[in-house]
């Protein structure tokens, strides 16, 4: 049983299909790109940042799901390398949004065992932003429920880009450079991601088929889920919906049968455990 069952009554919306959830198949880490806050503004013709403020309560009642339902790493695209493209204002919101969720969300994340990690290149944000964002991050550290990634001034190829440029760094460090050899093992523990299972569960709102830039590397064998929802109307219904659909495909990893061959573990769990590398982590 998943305790997601225990905030909600027989016959209540989505019991049924929470109780339908294999709790032994849940995927331990769903990623999401969060999309569609535009055209939601849009369609009430608001402007574009209310689709971004209505974005917020997706992003709790997610959170909240999540926790409850025992997934272990939820990552959520809230800014990439490219948005700095938008216009100032609505650039400026995102941020003020980001610290409004952060200075209200930090007592619900500490009842809730939830942690919070930041992956991007962070040294860009404004430096109240990342001062908040690296002060959440410290006060959960010590949470051991779901890990939350925020992706922020995130980049797939930005992230693969920093790996190989820290591997560097530190062989030339260790005098090593010379009899430096690159594996997949080496680049993956060098990711901002290093100590998460990769994504077993790839959703995206809004209908666009598109991977923009997102956890490049680690989604090489994720079930993707696209669902026409725009972000902020994603409720626990779609994200239970998504749970589901994902729980009936058959996961080949390139073999034939619907499990990891001789019980082999899937490709990239054996990076969980390994510390950080590059994301913004606990001091
Ligand atoms: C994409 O929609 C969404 C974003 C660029 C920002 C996502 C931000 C939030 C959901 C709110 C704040 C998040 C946190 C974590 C506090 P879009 O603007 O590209 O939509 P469109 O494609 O319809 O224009």
């Amino acid at each position: 049983m998943n305790a997601l069952l225990e905030v909600l009554l027989p016959g209540e919306k989505d019991w049924d299909l929470a109780q339908a959830i294999d709790p032994t198949r849940l995927p331990e880490h769903i990623a999401i790109i969060m999309d569609g806050n535009g055209r939601w503004a849009g369609r009430r013709r608001l402007p574009r940042v209310a689709g971004h403020q209505a974005g917020i309560g997706p992003v709790r009642s997610t959170v909240e799901s999540c926790a409850r339902l025992g997934v272990k790493v939820l990552t959520l695209y809230a800014f990439s390398v490219e948005n700095w493209k938008r216009p100032r204002h609505e650039v400026e919101t995102l941020w003020r949004l980001l610290r409004y969720y952060l200075k209200q969300e930090l007592p619900n994340l500490q009842k809730n065992d939830i942690r919070l990690q930041a992956i991007g290149r962070l040294e860009a944000l404004p430096p109240q932003v990342r001062r908040e964002l690296e002060a959440a991050v410290d006060a959960t550290s010590a949470n051991r429920g779901l890990l939350v990634n925020l992706a922020i001034n995130y980049g797939g190829r930005a992230e693969i880009v920093d790996a190989v440029n820290s591997i560097l760094e530190m062989a030339r460090l260790e005098g090593s450079l010379d009899s430096l050899k690159i594996d997949e093992e080496l680049i993956a523990t060098s990711l901002y991601t290093a100590s998460c299972p990769d994504p077993d569960l790839l959703i995206r709102t809004s209908g666009e088929m598109r991977i923009s830039n997102f956890l490049l590397w680690q989604i090489a064998y994720a079930e993707l889920y696209v669902t026409e929802t725009l972000w902020p109307d994603f409720t626990r219904t779609d994200l239970l919906q998504a749970v589901l659909a994902y729980q009936k495909r058959d996961r080949r990893y390139g073999g034939l049968s619907a499990e990891p061959v001789n019980g082999a573990a899937k490709p990239g769990a054996e990076a969980f455990g390994v510390p950080f590398v590059g994301a913004l982590r606990p001091s």
